[in-house]
């Protein structure tokens, strides 16, 4: 059995039995909670004309309900042509729309200062000396997907993990935002996540999918690495959970059917996820989903036996350090899909990972009974530790899990185009750039952009 090591992540904050405790003392909560944002009170109907992009349905910041969210597996056409997956060739896309590159009105007459009080502070701090940067870097900037501090302004942190800290930035160029990963080098090095860091660039850099997060470029100094991402103005799926306790079928059902199709499209590629939780699943402003984080995302044709993940989400073969294959994303979509119908995570154990992984080789799940049959049927047939009989690494791939039961309404094919309405459309009323949805962190106080000696910069070369 692992100890707990480096690479096992932590959940984003306290789990879900303790809060769901507090909540039952605080407030009487039932099975159908009023404080959802999912199970909003209101049933009105979608209306299909309505196109929330760039301006918010006026309900746009109530859920739709869980009516509605009922038939948003099955219903009509609606909003088909926001960005979907674009046509252009896999890797070019970078230099085509980057950031620093697409063309803009006069570049720095609008830099991001006057968007947010906060953010010429936050500036000041993680971009003290941006007049003094060496202009050397210029040179880069032919190179795909090569980028600078320099090219933006930075602003608030978004998220924090076991190895990094997201912020949101706004382009000089373009205006436009984007988020941006920073990881400090020595802590990668410490840490031993050369080789997964180095990977997460990669893998990211050969995916285009409408539920994976794009990466626009990367670079480096003397202390952090940085990506350049899409920013999601949604929040993360764990938020919205945590709110509402748990979902509702129909919308556990539509969350975990983008999931599924975008665990296909990476193991098409024969690149295996391995860090499937509520925390890594972001919502756009549309409602739908967007992974993000590919810090575990690896190349794995056959075989590996790495461990890592984070400790609910582990399959079996991976605590019991076998040699393991695609099949433990299967394994992790079973235990999402549980969390997001219960509340909770099947293995889960007072916190203590011992527990946790004790009772993932037990395999016993207790099903609360108001989960529906065909739930049930999936969950123990994504959840099991019998590979020969694990749904998704059987002859029928990926399809046997689509053409499950609970799957029933799911129309695969406008799912992927994003023809099918989001459940619960995220409040966003700033526009871009909005990151309300996102919980506040303490912002870091070393300086980016230093330059001097860099005793781990040979050990990224791609950044
Ligand atoms: N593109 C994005 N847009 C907005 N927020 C993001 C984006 N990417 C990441 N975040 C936020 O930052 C958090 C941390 O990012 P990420 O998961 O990549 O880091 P990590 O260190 O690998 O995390 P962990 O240890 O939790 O797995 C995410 O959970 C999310 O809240
Ligand atoms: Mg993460």
């Amino acid at each position: 059995m692992p100890t707990l090591g480096g690479l096992l992540k932590k959940r984003r904050t306290k789990d879900s039995q303790t809060l769901s405790k507090e909540l039952q003392a605080g407030s009487t909560t039932n099975a159908h909670t009023p404080t959802s944002p999912i199970t909003a009170e209101d049933t009105h109907h979608h209306n299909h004309e309505h196109h929330h992009h760039h301006n918010p349905h006026p309900s746009g910041n109530s859920a739709n309900s869980a009516n509605s969210a009922n038939s948003a597996t099955n219903i009509t056409k609606q909003q088909s042509n926001q960005s979907t997956a674009s046509k252009t060739t896999d890797s070019q896309t970078a230099s085509m729309q980057s950031p620093a590159l697409q063309p803009s009105s006069s570049a720095h007459s609008n830099s991001g200062h006057q968007h947010h009080g906060n953010a010429a502070s936050i500036h000041n701090i993680i971009h003290p000396s941006q007049q003094n940067q060496p202009q050397a870097s210029r040179a880069e900037r032919s190179t795909k997907g090569k980028y600078m501090l320099d090219d933006f302004t930075m602003q608030r942190t978004l998220g924090t993990g076991s190895f990094g800290r997201v912020h949101l930035v706004q382009s000089k160029h373009n205006h436009r935002f984007y988020a941006i990963k920073v990881l400090k080098k020595a802590q990668v090095v410490k840490m031993k996540q050369i080789e997964h860091t180095n990977d997460e660039r990669r893998m990211l850099n050969r995916v285009r999918h409408p539920f994976l997060i794009t990466l626009w470029g990367t670079w480096q100094d003397s202390r952090n690495l940085y990506m350049v991402m899409d920013f999601v103005e949604g929040g993360e799926l764990f938020s919205l959970l945590r709110k509402s306790q748990r979902f509702p079928n129909p919308v556990a059902k539509f969350y975990a059917a983008e999931v599924t199709l975008a665990l296909e499209y990476l193991h098409s590629l024969d690149i295996i996820y391995r860090d499937l939780k509520p925390e890594n699943l972001l919502l756009d402003r549309h409602g739908h989903l967007k992974i993000t984080d590919f810090g575990f995302a690896k190349e794995v044709p056959d075989i590996t036996w790495t461990l890592c993940g984070t400790p609910d989400y582990l399959a079996p073969e991976v605590v019991a350090s076998k040699g393991y294959n695609k099949s433990v994303d299967w394994w992790s979509l079973g235990i999402l899909i549980f969390e997001m119908l219960c509340g909770f995570t099947p293995f889960w154990d007072q916190g203590s990972p011992v527990k946790i992984y004790q009772n993932i080789l037990q395999g016993r799940v207790k099903f609360p009974p108001y989960l529906l049959p065909d739930a049930v049927d999936l969950l123990s047939r994504l959840i099991t530790s019998d590979l020969t009989k694990r749904l998704g690494n059987l002859h029928g791939g990926s399809e046997d899990i689509k053409s499950h039961p609970w799957f029933a309404e799911v129309t695969w094919d406008r799912l992927l185009r994003k023809e099918i309405d989001a459940p619960y459309v995220p409040p966003i009323r700033g526009g871009q750039g909005d990151a309300s949805q996102y919980e506040n962190y303490q912002e870091e106080t070393e300086p980016y952009g230093l330059t001097g000696d860099d005793p781990h910069g040979h050990l990224f070369p791609g950044f």
